[in-house]
């Protein structure tokens, strides 16, 4: 398998946050290709610990040969189930975990995995390739109300009708497999406008819906306040409104409840070098916040 690499986004800034026990035990509840624990177990003791978690086999694979080090227990699993997994390593509390909920360079440049818009691939879109529901089979078999309901509910489509309708009518004929005949169907609805392809907002709604994203989000943040130890900090990096809007408003609950405490009031942005050298962190949106 070849070996793809994934630029960590706010790499610096959140090590800085999170890591406040040189020897502590963390979650890399999003591990990817292992950019942020590689960074992190540079700058973590000997008797630190990652246990790092990602749905995608493949990505865990590379992330193994990536980081290379003895520190990182990697888990096929979702980070919604890090506290029973953990639990079965005699392990209750941690010290920090990170969910970077974007997706990785693997994802996004491989064709065969269906995620990319720019390049011509399956209409797959799963992290879990054991996920029976690929973005095919959403296409493909899901009635017309509940496609307009995940266009306007995940990809926030002022369209979604017209999208969804325009999709029904092209499966009639023959059932949609690529990622190219997707994008081909909405622009025959939606022309092209500046820069960003009008099948964005479809490509984004069909990944939430076939992943269960932001269920899984709301699954992951209600693990912290078990997870955490005194002090312990959850570090979240969201890439679109939809996340960062529950983090926001769960982060707020949770310091409400005075169980926990916002470290930023305003989610942190990447800086304009770092923007400047990976286009990828341009939407990033950081949110840290401490046991208490
Ligand atoms: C942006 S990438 C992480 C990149 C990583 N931080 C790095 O620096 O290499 C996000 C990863 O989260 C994984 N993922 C998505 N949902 C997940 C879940 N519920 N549980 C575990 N991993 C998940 C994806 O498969 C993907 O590999």
């Amino acid at each position: 398998m070849a070996q793809w690499t994934h630029i960590p986004i706010m790499a610096e800034e959140i090590a800085d946050l999170l890591l406040i026990n040189p020897q502590g035990i963390y979650v890399d509840g999003t591990l990817g290709l292992g950019g942020h624990t590689r960074y992190f177990l540079t700058r973590l003791g000997e008797q630190a610990q990652i246990f790092g978690f990602d749905k995608d086999e493949e990505a865990l694979q590379m992330a193994q040969q990536n980081v290379n080090d003895t520190r990182l227990i990697p888990f096929h699993a979702s980070y919604s189930q890090a506290p029973e997994l953990l639990a079965q390593q005699g392990i209750e509390k941690v010290d920090g975990v990170l969910l970077d909920l974007g997706l990785s360079s693997y994802q996004l440049d491989n064709p065969q995995r269906g995620f990319s818009i720019m390049s011509n691939g399956p209409l797959d879109m799963r992290f879990d390739l054991k996920n029976p529901i690929s973005a095919a089979t959403i296409v493909n078999t899901w009635k017309l109300e509940d496609l307009i309901r995940i266009l306007t509910d995940y990809g926030e489509e002022r369209r979604a009708e017209d999208i969804a309708l325009a999709i029904m009518r092209a499966r009639k004929e023959k059932p949609l497999t690529t990622t190219k005949e997707l994008a081909n169907v909405v622009e025959s609805v939606l022309p092209r406008r500046g820069k960003t392809h009008p099948a964005t907002q479809t490509f984004q709604a069909l990944r939430i819906a076939c992943n269960r994203e932001l269920e899984t989000v709301e699954q992951g943040l209600a693990c912290l306040p078990c997870l955490l130890k005194q002090g312990g900090r959850a570090a979240i990096l969201t890439f679109h409104s939809l996340e960062d809007r529950l983090v926001k408003n769960y982060f707020k609950k949770l310091a409400q409840e005075g169980i926990f405490r916002l470290i930023n009031k305003h989610a942190l942005v990447p800086s304009y070098e770092e923007v400047r050298k990976n286009r990828r962190a341009r939407s990033a949106k950081l949110r840290v916040i401490e046991r208490i």
